[in-house]
Order: C-alpha cells, then structure tokens, then sequence
C-alpha cells in the first residue's frame, strides 16, 4: 500500500524540524515549474492551490519558480522585491548577468514569493547552454523545437540563479544553508539536470505528472498498459520525433535526489517508460473551503445552476420545448486531448443514453457541455442571436410589468380592481408577439458556441456527426461544445469555471491517459458528482480508499479490465442511473460526496510533498533526519451508514431510495434523515 494519509501530520512536522522554523534552520524551499503563474492545465491548479500550506509551513523561505508569462503574470503577480537579502542579492546577480527577472507574491491563497524569469532575455546564450548539456550529458537539440529550447534557457537560468542564492545565503545565514529544490515536469526538469551537472550543493526533487512518451503513446490506438514493459522506448520516442525531450526527462528523473510521481499508475509507467520507480508518490490535493453553514454549497449549486439556465434558455431558443426543472446538465472539460480525456467514449455513450431515455419515455432532460480549448473564429451568429432574443423578450417583459404595476395602482386609486384589458393594452400585446415571432429559428440550435477553424476535421465534431446528435426536438440529450476555457467575462455564460462545476449536476471524465486528473477531484470538494475512471490517478486513488465511491457519487468505470464497448455500455448505464434519481436523492448525493473533500485537502496530501523534501535533504544532510517513513497511517472511508448493502449491479439508484416518493425541495437532507428514514421503514 502506498497511499498514507498525513493524521500523524503534526507528529511528522515535530520529527522533521525539531520544534525549529524554516528560518532558524536556513532551511529553503523552491518549486519550479513552468505553470507558476502560467495557466496551461493542471500543473498550474498543483502549484497554485498547494501555495497555502507551503508558505504556512515555509513563510518567506518558500519561492516559485517558473518563466516570465506576460498575460497571466500582469494579472496575477504583484511585483516588488523579495522579503530576504539573499534572494534579492541571487536576482541582481542575474540581472548583472543580463537577464530580466521579475520578482514579487503571487496574489493566490498563502500569497507565496514568486521569481520569474524571462525567457527572451537570455535568447542570446541559448548555444552556450545548449554546448554545455551537449558536453554533459549528450543531449542534443533540434533549432526547431522552440518549446525545448525555451526549457533549457529557463533551466540554466534558473540554475545561474541558485548558485548566487547558495553563496548568499551562506553567507547572510547561519551555517550551510538546507536548499531543497523541486521541480515539476520536464520542462522544468533541464534546470534540475543543470544543477546537478554543476553539482551545486541543493537538493532535488522531480515530480513527473505524466510522461511524455506515455501520453503520445496513449494519443495514437496502443494498447499501452498492456504493453507498457514491452516498448522500445528509445525507439519510440524517435518515431514521434521527441527523442531529445524524452532523454531530458529521463535524465531529471534519474539525476533527481527524490523522484516522485502523482500516482501509482503513473508511478508504474514511469518505471517502464523512464526506467526509474518513483521514491514516493505525491498524490494532488486542493485547497479546501469549508463554509460555515454545511449546505452553502447547495444553495451555491442552485444559485449557478439558474445562471446555466439562462444560458440553456437562449441557446436552444425556438426549441426549447423541455422542461428545465427535469434538466439534468453533464459535462466534460480539460485540456483538448480527444482520447485521452474519454471524449470519444463520452459522445458514443451520450447517444445510448439519448436513445435509453426515448425508449424509456422519460421526461428527462440532459444538457452535456463539452468544454476543451481548440482553435476558433470566436462565437458564432447563431449562439449570440440566442442570447440577443431572449434578452430582448426579457427586456420586454421587465418594460411590460413595470407599465401594468402604474395602470394597476391608478385603476385601484379609483376603486375599481383591474380587468385585464385595464392591464396589458394592444400595444404591448404587439410587441410581446414581436418578440415571439423573433423566437422562430430555421435550423436546429448548434452543437458549437464557436466557428472552429477546420470544423470538418475537428475530432469532437466529427463524433457527434457519427452520432447523430444535432440537438433536435426529440432528442433528449442535447450537446452543447464550447471550445475554449470558461471565465466570468464569456459573454455567453458570464460564469467562471468553478461556478459552472457547481451549476452542474455531473462530472464526466472517462480518461483513458490521466495521470491524476484534477477536474473530478475539483467536482468532489464541490460536492458535484463526477464518472472517472480505473485508469486515472484520481480513481484509483478513490478506489484504494473508499469501500464504495460510487454511493459518495464517485463512479468509476472500468477502462482497465474490459473491452471498450463495456466501458461505452458501463459508463452510459451511469449516466441512465444517474438520471433515474430524484432530486432529494441527488441532494443526499451531494451531500455524501461533499463529505470526501478532506481526503483531498492538501493539509492531509501536503505531507507526501515534504516527506520528499526531506528525504532528499537527507541525503545530502545524512545525520539531518530520523527516519520519517514510518510516521505516517492509514486512510479508509467506509460505506456510508445509510446506503444499503445490495450489489452494485442492483444499486440503481445510489442513495437511499426516498420513502415519499417525493421530489420537493428539500436540502436539509443529511445522513441523520436518511437513518431516520429507514428506521421508519423498518417500524412499517
Ligand atoms: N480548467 C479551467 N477552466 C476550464 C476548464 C478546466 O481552469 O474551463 C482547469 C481545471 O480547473 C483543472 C485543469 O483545468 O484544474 C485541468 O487539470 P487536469 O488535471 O484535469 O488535466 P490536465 O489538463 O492537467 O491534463
Ligand atoms: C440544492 C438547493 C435546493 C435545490 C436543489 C436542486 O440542494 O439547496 O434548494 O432544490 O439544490 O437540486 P437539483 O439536483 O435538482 O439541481
Ligand atoms: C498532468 C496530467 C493530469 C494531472 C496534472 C496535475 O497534466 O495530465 O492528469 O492532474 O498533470 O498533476
């Protein structure tokens, strides 16, 4: 078992620094990663969301590291100088040196020191560093490969950098400074092999979130897991022309005091594809919010659940024939990698459940979004007409009221009581037929919020062609893709992405290549459940504790042991059963799922973080610590009282079936109601 959980935290804590601060010590920490404050996908939502407990724990001998990236930094970095003279001193020697560093804190949650190196501003010496991984390691580099190269200049910037801040720090502190370094993925990694290479006296620590090969492998149609100890991977890696990145990140992960994954499953690809077991894994937390009242998150839920109901109402205008109380909405959303994120499994499942809802005749609804950045031509007519119209109706409507609460008040100031004549006059009567008729479309509404550049080959297009779903009257799922991130700006959904998740009733991601997945774990503290599966970090991690994720609203389907037209059929039977619920059922679902945020909150996962620093210390300080391995417990969520102990292929609705049958609003619904409801079933 590898996957501990930190309740000996403070134990842990004690152990490992004696009762002295970081300061006392002069003990550091940096973390570099190219996603500091540089959103690209979930590396970005690591190293921002952890930033709270790493300055708790740190405080000022805590910094980030990562590339100079104007339109996030401008936004989200308040520059100034560091709170240290020996940080400040390391930057001006860089800037000496000719390089553009930006310093400052980072306006995220702990408010961590933040030193950004520009990478334009050290283009000039690309060939010299380039020479110097040459003579050191034999990697060479294609002129071609901007990304690569962009990775080597900051890793030998970054490297420049520590070396100043090693001798300064000596020299300001007391005693040979503790340096722990750590750096995240292979673009950060030729800093890691950089430092190394000048045997600078810090210690390293690399995390991989997945391996390069890994996920081109996974892109194309191979059976990877099956094979994963059978590739060639040099072999491999030159097929695809990614041979150089392939050696730099096999050589940071080898040369790395501590080498660390985000999952088992990616632990054991790393050992096959870069030939090194991880040391420790580093599971993914999130900076938990608890609120005060326990179902602020419900209300939350349907306060934006009413702003995606605006924005169903002027989508599918003209057909908007469903009623939006039976509206289930679904989602997916990530990075555009169509099969590695289970796109492909998600749309082929969407068109079964399309045709079990028609046969069954429900009167369900479901609205999928499929939200995955590609490149577009902005929004399209269509969709800014729906928003335009219905607006001018509700407009209207405002107008209309606001004229019949005058008429009413001066009727009943002669005392009469108003007639309906007395209230809506001809004129507006014409204007709301206006409206009406304004509300007629020719076509179906589209599947696309945006004009996608190359529509015709666009993958997730291309699957809802095959399946046939257009968004027509008898439908009863409709898809709506909107291809680019969401932010509160969008002037079609005006929401951001964290209160679209609330708004939803379902998180569905089917990955097949995921080495943790963020986007359920974000679903779970929301208390939003979500579909992952046996091939993801995340759900394997939720398997390995949880005695029955799926009555917490954590379904997993199985991607591992069956064939793809079982995973297709499974993961569309979840979502059948999931629209078989009734709302108070979903809101005991809710409920159960919110309750696992804990588990994912990096004040339990932070510790894996350090146990890795501090092994990595340890062995450049071998008398530094005592043995931390054997300090930290276990972690097992048991079934849920109230939740039946049938089998699973019997439990058609997951949570407790509600006695009443009814479907009231009612979000006081807690584990003590459902235990009061089947003891009333046991009286009867
Ligand atoms: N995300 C976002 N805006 C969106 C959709 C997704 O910021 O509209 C974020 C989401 O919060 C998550 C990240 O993108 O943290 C995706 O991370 P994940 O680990 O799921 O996948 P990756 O892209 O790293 O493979
Ligand atoms: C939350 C709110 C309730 C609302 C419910 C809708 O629990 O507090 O007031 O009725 O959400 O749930 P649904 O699953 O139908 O969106
Ligand atoms: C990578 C993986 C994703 C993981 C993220 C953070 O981008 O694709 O599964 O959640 O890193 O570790």
């Amino acid at each position: 078992r590898r996957f501990y959980r930190g309740e000996s935290y403070s134990n842990l804590a004690a152990c490992l620094d004696r009762g002295l601060t970081a300061e006392e010590q002069n003990r550091w920490t940096f973390e570099v990663a190219w996603e500091a404050a540089n959103q690209v996908g979930g590396i970005y939502t690591v190293i921002r969301s952890k930033a709270y407990i790493s300055t708790e724990e740190m405080g000022d001998q805590y910094c980030l590291i990562g590339p100079y990236k104007e339109q996030c930094a401008r936004t989200e970095v308040e520059e100034g100088p560091l709170s240290s003279n020996s940080l400040n001193k390391a930057v001006e020697a860089c800037r000496n040196k000719g390089f553009k560093v930006v310093t400052g804190r980072w306006l995220v949650d702990g408010n961590p020191q933040i030193i950004l190196f520009d990478i334009g501003s050290a283009a000039w010496k690309l060939d010299e560093f380039k020479e110097e991984l040459w003579n050191k390691t034999n990697i060479g580099v294609p002129h071609l490969d901007i990304e690569a190269n962009d990775a080597i200049i900051l890793g030998y910037m970054v490297a420049e950098f520590l070396s100043q801040f090693q001798n300064t720090a000596e020299e300001e502190g007391e005693g040979k400074p503790k340096i722990v370094v750590h750096f995240h993925e292979w673009q950060a990694g030729v800093g890691l092999i950089a430092v190394r290479t000048k045997h600078l006296n810090v210690a390293t620590v690399f995390t991989t979130h997945a391996t390069l090969l890994g996920r081109y492998l996974c892109a194309g149609s191979t059976d990877f897991y099956n094979n994963l100890d059978k590739f060639a991977v040099d072999e491999e890696a030159g097929k695809r022309q990614i041979y150089h990145r392939y050696c730099m990140e096999r050589a940071a992960s080898h040369l790395a005091h501590v080498f660390t994954t985000v999952s088992d499953i990616t632990g054991y690809e790393a050992e096959h594809l870069l030939k090194r077991k991880p040391d420790i894994i580093t599971p993914n937390g999130l900076n938990v919010k608890k609120f005060s009242a326990l179902h602020e998150f419900q209300n939350l839920h349907a306060l934006s659940k009413d702003k995606i109901h605006e924005f169903v109402r002027g989508h599918f205008y003209g057909h908007y024939d469903f009623d939006l109380d039976k509206t289930l909405y679904f989602f997916i959303a990530g990075r555009y990698e169509f099969g590695n994120k289970g796109a492909d499994i998600f749309i082929e499942a969407l068109a079964r459940l399309n045709h079990y809802l028609k046969s069954s005749g429900s009167d369900i609804t479901i609205v999928a979004f499929m939200i995955f950045p590609t490149r577009t031509n902005n929004f399209n007519v269509e969709s800014l007409r729906g928003h335009a119209v219905t607006k001018s109706l509700r407009d209207s409507i405002a107008d209309i009221q606001h004229k019949i609460g005058k008429r009413m008040y001066e009727v009943c100031l002669n005392g009469r009581l108003p007639s309906g004549n007395d209230l809506l006059n001809k004129e507006d009567m014409v204007r709301l037929k206006r409206c009406i008729f304004s509300l007629q479309r020719d076509g179906l509404p589209p599947v696309t919020t945006h004009n996608i550049v190359d529509d015709w080959n666009d993958p997730v297009l291309c699957h809802i062609r095959r399946c046939n779903l257009f968004n027509t009257t008898n439908d009863r799922v409709k898809i709506v893709f909107h291809p680019e991130f969401l932010s509160s700006t969008n002037p079609l959904f005006g929401l951001d992405y964290e209160e679209f998740v609330r708004g939803c009733h379902l998180g569905v991601f089917p990955s097949y290549y995921e080495p943790w997945g963020y986007t359920p774990a974000e679903c779970t503290v929301m208390g939003i459940p979500s579909i992952t599966t046996n091939l993801s970090g995340f759900g394997c991690f939720m398997e390995e504790h949880i005695a029955d994720p799926q009555s917490y609203g954590i379904y997993i389907v199985d991607r591992r042991n069956i064939g793809l037209e079982d995973s297709v059929r499974q993961l569309a039977h979840f979502m059948y059963d999931f629209s078989r619920l009734s709302r108070r059922q979903r809101i005991i679902q809710r409920n159960r799922t919110e309750r696992l945020s804990d588990m994912l909150d990096w004040r339990s996962l932070g510790v894996y973080y350090r146990q890795a620093r501090l092994q990595a210390l340890h062995k450049l300080f071998p008398d530094y610590v005592e043995d931390i391995e054997n300090s930290i417990g276990t972690l097992k969520y048991p079934r849920p009282i109230s939740e039946p102990p049938s089998p699973s292929s019997s439990r058609v609705t997951t949570p407790a079936a509600s006695l009443h049958g009814s479907d009231e609003e009612d979000d006081s619904v807690d584990e003590e109601g459902e235990l009061a409801e089947l003891r009333n079933r046991h009286h009867r």
